[in-house]
């Protein structure tokens, strides 16, 4: 789930040890479970509350605690985004998907104490080009984006790979809402914009863990929130991408806490 961007100043960022990361993969893994699960059932006629039940139900045989349900009165387990929604949507029984949409769908648990946050973006059946070169550019800026989680790095440096790569294919990064920081929160410090902002930027240290999260447009990088309180839409209507990992800066490099590639199907 994406953090409102403020003029805060910033808290500090609370690196994590090798044992509380194991946590945060374990909680991760839940998160990727329940994404490539959903992947697998996202088809025209599902509601999204029926996708939100089958999140919930996994949790429940889990024993991991859906992370958005409750947080400042969020009513799903669930964000689930269609078209020009940008990120927050809320599950419903009247949102029928169709041939063509795309849906973000964004998820969270806490689990042991820690959080997990990972989103993806699906397209519902057949999508148009102009959609599928939307997704595929916001999943490759988020890529672009964890090989900076280098230490020595600044948070900018993930920023600056992401605006780079989505303005480059001629698309728009939002600005209002950004990545952050997570660990026994579910928005810890440091906030991590998808553009590079003036002024100087925090240095990566090994135990930092970042939810980096590109939501992009296809057109104006502008956004609204409806009268729900809760969905992002697009100022002007046109269509939006999300995507999102958790991932924890090591000596090693980055490492993917909510990576789906064990849940891919094994040769
Ligand atoms: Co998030």
């Amino acid at each position: 789930m994406s953090s409102a961007a403020s003029n805060k100043q910033a808290k500090s960022i609370i690196s994590k040890s090798p044992e509380e990361i194991s946590y945060m993969w374990e909680a991760n893994q839940i998160v990727a479970e329940v994404l490539f699960v959903l992947h697998g059932v996202v088809e025209p006629g599902i509601t999204t509350f029926e996708l939100d039940k089958i999140a919930e139900d996994l949790c429940i045989r889990r024993k991991a605690k859906p992370a958005f349900k409750g947080y400042r009165g969020f009513p799903g387990c669930l964000c689930v985004s269609l078209n020009e929604e940008v990120v927050h949507g809320i599950p419903s029984r009247k949102r029928k998907l169709s041939k063509g949409d795309i849906l973000s769908v964004d998820f969270g648990v806490c689990f042991k104490g820690y959080f997990g946050d990972s989103a993806i973006t699906l397209p519902v059946g057949l999508i148009v080009s102009e959609k599928r070169k939307l997704l595929q550019v916001t999943e490759k800026s988020l890529l672009l984006a964890i090989e900076q989680v280098q230490i020595g790095n600044r948070i900018s440096d993930i920023s600056k790979a992401v605006q780079e790569h989505v303005e480059g294919n001629g698309f728009s990064v939002v600005r209002q809402f950004v990545g952050h920081g997570i660990g026994t929160s579910l928005h810890e410090a440091p906030e991590i914009p998808n553009y590079v902002q003036n002024g100087s930027s925090p240095r990566i240290v090994a135990g930092m863990v970042l939810a980096i999260e590109p939501m992009v447009n296809m057109g104006t990088h502008k956004v609204s929130v409806l009268k729900d309180g809760w969905t992002v839409i697009t100022a002007d209507k046109k269509c939006s991408a999300h995507f999102e990992h958790s991932v924890a800066a090591t000596i090693d490099g980055p490492l993917v806490l909510s990576s789906r590639e064990n849940f891919e199907v094994k040769k």
